[in-house]
C-alpha cells in the first residue's frame, strides 16, 4: 500500500487519519455521554481519557487538514448519482472538519469555565483563565452537548451514504477508503 493518494483511491496516510479519527470520535462521544453511568471513583480517569481522545481528534484534524495540501484528493469514483453527490459529499467533508474542531475546542472552554486545568495527554496541564462559573459553564456544556451530537448525527450520515454507494449503487466510493486488496 502507497503513503500517497492515487486515482485508485486514498493512500495509507489519508486512511489511518480517517479512520483513527472516526474511532476517537466514536470513543470520546460514548464517554462523554455515559460518563455519569461510570461509579463516582472512575469519573475523573474516564473525562481524562474523554479529553484526551478529544484533544487527539483535534490535533488529527491539523494534521490532516496539512496532509491535504501535500497529497491532494483525487476526482471522485464514478457514481450513478452524478456530479451533484459529489458536491454534497464535499460540503459534509468540511461541515464534519467544522465540528472536528469546535467539539473539541469547546470541551476545552468548558474545562476552563469550570476553572479546571486541561490535561494534555497526560504530558502537562494548560490552567484555566479563568476562575470557576457555574452558569457560564452550565451553557458551555449545552453547547458542546449539541455539537458533539450534531457530529455524530452528520457522520453517521456520512457513514450510511458510504453504504449506500457499497451496497445499493455498487461503485467504488467505499473501496477507495479501505485498504488496496480490498478494492
Ligand atoms: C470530538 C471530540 C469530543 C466529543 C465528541 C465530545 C463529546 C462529549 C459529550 C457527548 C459529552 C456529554 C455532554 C452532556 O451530557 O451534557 C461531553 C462532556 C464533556 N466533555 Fe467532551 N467531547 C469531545 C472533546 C472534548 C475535549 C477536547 C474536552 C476538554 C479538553 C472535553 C471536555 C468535556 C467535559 C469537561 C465534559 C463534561 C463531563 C461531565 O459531565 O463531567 N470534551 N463531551
Amino acid at each position: 500500500m502507497t503513503l500517497r493518494n492515487d486515482k485508485t483511491g486514498y493512500g495509507a496516510v489519508a486512511q489511518t487519519l480517517h479512520w483513527a479519527s472516526g474511532f476517537f470520535v466514536l470513543v470520546a462521544w460514548l464517554l462523554g455521554t455515559f460518563i455519569d453511568d461510570f461509579p463516582k471513583a472512575a469519573e475523573p480517569s474516564v473525562l481524562f481519557v474523554h479529553m484526551s481522545l478529544g484533544l487527539a481528534v483535534a490535533a488529527l484534524l491539523l494534521v490532516r487538514l496539512g496532509w491535504r495540501l501535500a497529497d491532494p484528493l483525487q476526482p471522485s469514483a464514478e457514481t450513478a448519482l452524478g456530479p451533484w453527490s459529489d458536491r454534497l459529499a464535499l460540503l459534509m467533508q468540511w461541515i464534519l472538519y467544522g465540528l472536528l474542531l469546535a467539539g473539541p475546542v469547546s470541551g476545552v472552554v468548558l474545562e476552563f469555565a469550570r476553572g479546571q486545568p486541561v490535561p494534555v495527554f497526560g504530558l502537562f496541564e494548560i490552567t484555566s483563565p479563568w476562575t470557576r462559573d457555574r452558569a457560564f459553564a452550565k451553557s458551555v456544556k449545552e453547547v458542546h452537548e449539541l455539537l458533539a451530537d450534531a457530529l455524530m448525527i452528520l457522520a453517521s450520515l456520512h457513514a450510511a451514504a458510504a453504504l449506500l454507494h457499497h451496497y445499493v449503487l455498487k461503485d467504488a466510493t467505499l473501496l477507495r477508503m479501505l485498504p488496496r486488496a480490498r478494492r
